[in-house]
C-alpha cells in the first residue's frame, strides 16, 4: 500500500496503474457523484486514491469538503504555472483519499490550452509524475480540452448514463470522441464501462432504459445499479462522501458494489 508521502512523490517514470477519466458529456447525469463516492470505497481495501476535479464547477471540490474560493492552487495552477502537483493535492478526511481541486479559475484553461504546445497532453504531464493505485478525473460536462486532456491522460473511460428518456442522447458523439483520442493521442485507451445513475426500478422507463443499454454496450454496461437515493444528494452539502453521511443506505450500498465490479474488471 502506498503512503500519503509515496503517493504524491514526483516519479517521473511511474504512471499510476489505473487512470480513470468519468465522463459524459451530459449534464447531471451523476458524474461527480460517481467519482466522490467510488474513490470513497477503492480506498477500503487499502488502496491510495486520488480524484482529480478536471471541473470548472468545482462540484467535487466542494462534496468533498473544501471551501473552493479559498485555496492557494488548484489544478489551474498545476496546469500552466507548473507548482509541484504535491503541493497542490490535499488530504480528505478518509484514509488514502487525496484530492487534486479546482475552482472557477479552470475555465479559462479551454481557452488557453487553444495556445499550448502539446495542448491534449498538458494533464497526462502532471499525472505521469503522481504514483497512486487509482486516479479517477471527473470531467466536465462537454467534450472539450478538458475532456480530452482527460482521456489523454486516462488508461480507462466510465461513462455514467441516466436512466431517463434521452440517456443515449449523445452516447454516439462521446464514443466517436474516444475514438479519435484513441487514434491521435491514446491507443491504449479503454472503456471500461457504462454505468447507470439515478436508476428507480418502479419505473418501467428506468428498466427500458437498461434494457436499451443492455442491447448497445452488451457486457460492458455494468451490472450494479445506482439508484436514485436522497442520501447521495445530501452528501456533498455536508462535504462528505456517502461513507461518512450514511454508510447503509442504498446509494453507499451500490457504490460499494460498483467498487468491486470496477476492481473485478480491472483484474480480468
Ligand atoms: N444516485 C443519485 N441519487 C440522487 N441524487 C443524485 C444521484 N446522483 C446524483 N444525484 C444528484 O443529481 C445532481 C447531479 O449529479 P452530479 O453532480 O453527480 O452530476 P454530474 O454529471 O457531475 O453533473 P455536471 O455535468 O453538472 O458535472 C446532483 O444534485 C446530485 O446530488
Ligand atoms: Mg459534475
Amino acid at each position: 500500500m502506498l503512503t500519503y508521502e509515496s503517493g504524491i512523490t514526483n516519479r517521473q517514470t511511474n504512471m499510476a496503474k489505473n487512470v480513470i477519466a468519468i465522463l459524459n458529456q451530459k449534464g447531471g447525469v451523476g458524474k461527480t457523484t460517481t467519482a466522490i463516492n467510488l474513490a470513497a470505497f477503492l480506498t477500503k481495501t487499502g488502496r491510495s486514491v486520488l480524484v482529480v476535479d478536471a471541473d470548472p464547477q468545482a462540484n467535487t471540490t466542494s462534496g468533498l469538503g473544501l471551501d473552493k474560493n479559498s485555496l492557494d492552487s488548484t489544478l489551474y495552477d498545476v496546469l500552466f504555472s507548473h507548482p509541484e502537483a504535491s503541493t497542490t493535492i490535499q488530504k480528505i478526511g478518509r484514509v488514502g483519499l487525496y484530492l487534486l481541486p479546482a475552482n472557477a479559475n479552470l475555465a479559462g484553461a479551454e481557452v488557453e490550452l487553444v495556445n499550448t504546445p502539446a495542448r491534449e497532453l498538458q494533464l497526462k504531464k502532471v499525472l505521469d509524475q503522481l504514483d497512486f493505485d487509482y486516479i479517477l478525473i471527473d470531467c466536465p460536462p462537454s467534450l472539450g480540452l478538458l475532456s480530452v486532456n482527460a482521456l489523454s491522460a486516462a488508461t480507462d473511460v466510465l461513462i455514467p448514463v441516466q436512466s431517463e428518456y434521452y440517456a443515449m442522447e449523445g452516447l454516439s458523439q462521446l464514443l466517436a470522441t474516444i475514438q479519435q483520442v484513441r487514434q491521435a493521442l491514446n491507443p491504449n485507451l479503454n472503456i471500461l464501462g457504462v454505468v447507470i445513475t439515478l436508476y428507480d426500478n418502479r419505473t418501467s422507463l428506468s428498466q427500458q432504459v437498461k434494457t436499451e443499454l443492455e442491447r448497445h454496450f452488451g457486457d460492458k454496461l455494468f451490472e450494479t445499479l445506482i439508484p436514485r437515493n436522497v442520501r447521495l444528494a445530501e452528501a456533498p452539502s455536508f462535504g462528505r462522501t456517502i461513507i461518512e453521511h450514511d454508510k447503509w443506505s442504498k446509494g453507499a450500498r451500490a457504490y460499494k458494489a460498483l467498487a468491486k465490479e470496477l476492481e473485478r474488471r480491472l483484474q480480468s
